[in-house]
């Protein structure tokens, strides 16, 4: 079947199509309906079926492949490098279990997963996924405030840490982040389950902290079964930003990801049982949840967790890795790649990359010079693709397990199976069906299986922010435009929210400027996405300050400029960290006093701001243009 009629039958007999995708996990019950499509925007998947995300990541492969390689760690910050059979695997995970369970986790309790790219971080994932807790990963790079406002929202039982974290061979300590952030939150966990890797001192809460060595100790054989799920329950919730300064919990389930993760390993990523999968982003995201914890253990894969720079020892570490553990697919982001770019290019001809079948590159547009540069140098198929934290897998791709199909430069490809892509006109919500058109990209229901069910406790916040933003039609918006050519293959032209997408990393302008504001002599602030070679974008602030005499000389501005990156350094971590804080007298905005933002990403761009008609203060923009002239 060619990819056209595989598509078409995704959408015109949903049910028959995804029913057949169902058989590539395993059911202890196999459901009793598709898709429940009768209260949208809220689809069911698979109900009546129950599975589980563990069981099918590690304990079914045990028949099989106990003795085969299921994770294999590789840490170029401390030297370590451990390879973990599925068997292994299987007893961690249970070790974990029980642990989380003396601690009184059992289903529908949340665990908060704040941990740096080490194995009881992923052991801690399939451990809730077995015992049917919620976890909720937050990326190790954020910091104190973002931490807690997480920890409010989920109110985990359980945090799961250890003492610290390393980048590019710099200790980051984690502990001193954690207790910060629960004295924020008004929710203070049960307790903390701390692995101690012995890189930064850790003082223990009486009571509250629990040294993970000593308790998994007790239970070197304790076993722990899979607790069978209802195919809807959750499985995890996952943060991400969006136009507000308050991150939205993705909330997603259990048998539709199941389904969704298998079919993609076979359809898109080409992951065949017992072979290797190496994906470079961090189990923070969703990228690491779906493509390098869940993914390609249900494919039967070994999956690569590496914790270390690409660049570090030398820029041939990941190709390194890539001939040594005979890596045969492999997922990264078109900013590492850039940054190898920079580097010699001999690094990637030091290795015998003959196991590569495809390099899978997400998170942020791939500029043809980066993609052609990477295609030539390792010849293989260089596969952009487009999705989401909220679509758990990609939207846009091209599906070479079921019909190898060019890709074209600048396109991540077509609407993959289930997803059914409209552009539409952001504010008449009338549908684009012309070559060329640029508009909204938008999908109409039912999403498919992995999608997000809704934001985690806030059903009203789901439909509104995700629904309802199109007029006249009920469509989800990924809040980015696009345009599509005659050949139906669509390409990405940024965001419409005040979202921006740094090194991959996605962030919100308003969490930024809201860390910014806690700034005692800041008075307001604007924080934009700056095109950037690099890093795609980086966050530029414009600030006005509450007393003057703070900014008398270059000096005295640098100064105050440092301060305010300390304090978004402290409060959301380092990588939200802009890279410039500009100083202004007053802000540009419209009369009715709206942030002009989309002018001011213009002008530090050089383009033309367009339509001014309704700004107030036509000086506020140009102090911003000598600005970034000088
Ligand atoms: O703007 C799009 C951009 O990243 C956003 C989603 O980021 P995140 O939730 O972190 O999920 C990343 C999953 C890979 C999108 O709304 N984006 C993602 N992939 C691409 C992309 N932009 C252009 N091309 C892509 N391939």
């Amino acid at each position: 079947m060619g990819y056209a009629d595989f598509y078409r039958r995704s959408i015109e007999d949903r049910d028959a199509f995804w029913a057949e995708q169902a058989k590539l996990v395993d059911w202890e019950t196999p459901p009793a309906t598709i898709c429940d499509a009768s209260r949208p925007p809220f689809y069911r998947w698979f109900a009546g079926g129950r599975t589980n995300l563990c069981h099918n990541a590690v304990d079914r492969h045990l028949a099989q492949r106990a003795d085969q390689a299921a994770l294999i760690y590789v840490s170029t910050e401390t030297g370590q490098e451990k390879v973990y059979t599925f068997r292994e695997l299987h007893a961690e995970v249970q070790r974990m279990a029980a642990v989380l369970a003396t601690l009184g986790v059992g289903r529908g309790d949340r665990v908060l997963v704040y941990m740096p790219m080490i194995p009881e971080a992923v052991f801690a994932m399939l451990a809730c996924a077995r015992l049917g807790a919620i976890h909720s990963v937050v990326f190790g790079g954020f910091a104190s405030v973002s931490l807690a406002s997480r920890i409010e929202d989920a109110t985990p039982k359980v945090v799961v840490s250890a003492d610290a974290g390393s980048r590019g061979g710099k200790v980051v300590p984690y502990k001193p982040l954690l207790d910060e952030s629960i004295r924020l939150s008004q929710h203070k966990p049960g307790a903390v389950l701390l692995v101690d890797r012995k890189l930064a001192p850790m003082e223990k809460v009486a009571g509250r902290d629990h040294d993970w060595a000593t308790l998994a100790d007790r239970h070197q054989r304790t076993q722990v079964p899979c607790a069978w799920l209802d195919a809807t329950d959750i499985s995890y919730t996952l943060y991400t930003s969006g136009t507000t300064g308050r991150p939205k919990g993705v909330q997603r389930d259990v048998g539709g990801y199941a389904v969704a993760l298998a079919a993609s390993m076979k359809h898109i990523f080409l992951g065949k049982p017992g072979e290797t999968y190496f994906s470079t982003s961090d189990i923070g995201w969703v990228v690491g949840h779906s493509y390098i914890v869940y993914g390609p253990l249900i494919a039967g894969m070994a999956t690569i967790l590496y914790e270390g720079l690409p660049i570090r020892p030398d820029a041939g570490i990941w190709w390194n890795l890539v001939e040594k553990y005979k890596v045969a697919s492999m997922f990264s982001a078109p900013t590492a790649v850039r940054v190898l770019k920079k580097q010699d290019p001999a690094f990637l001809k030091k290795h015998d990359l003959s196991s590569l079948k495809a390099l899978f590159l997400a998170g942020e547009p791939l500029d043809e010079p980066t993609a052609r540069w990477i295609s030539d140098g390792l010849g293989v198929p260089i596969i952009d693709n487009y999705w989401q934290t909220e679509s758990g897998w990609p939207i846009l791709t091209v599906a070479n397990g079921i019909e190898k199909k060019a890709s074209k430069f600048g396109s991540p490809g077509v609407p993959m199976y289930g997803f059914d892509v409209r552009l539409v006109h952001e504010s008449t919500g009338e549908e684009l069906t012309g070559a060329g058109q640029k508009g909204v990209v938008v999908l109409e229901g039912p999403t498919p299986p992995g999608f997000m069910q809704t934001v985690w406790r806030d059903d009203e916040r789901f439909v509104q922010t995700y629904w309802s933003s199109i007029p006249g039609r009920q469509v989800y918006s990924t809040f980015d435009w696009g345009i599509r050519d005659e050949d139906g293959y669509f390409y990405i032209l940024g965001r419409t929210d005040d979202v921006i997408n740094v090194a991959g990393h996605r962030l919100g302008t308003r969490e930024i400027e809201e860390s910014i504001s806690g700034h005692p002599n800041i008075a307001e602030v604007a924080v934009v996405g700056v095109a950037d070679p690099l890093k795609g974008q980086v966050a530029m602030a414009f600030a006005v300050v509450k007393d003057a005499s703070a900014l008398v000389d270059d000096k005295a501005r640098l100064k105050l400029e440092g301060e305010v990156m300390k304090v978004v350094d402290d409060t959301l971590g380092a990588v939200a960290r802009p890279a410039r804080v500009r100083f202004v007298t007053v802000l540009p905005k419209t009369r009715s006093g709206k942030l002009l933002r989309r002018a001011i990403q213009a002008v530090c761009e050089g383009r033309d701001p367009g339509d001014l008609t309704t700004i107030e203060d036509p000086a506020a923009l140009q102090q911003i243009k000598d600005l970034v002239a000088s």
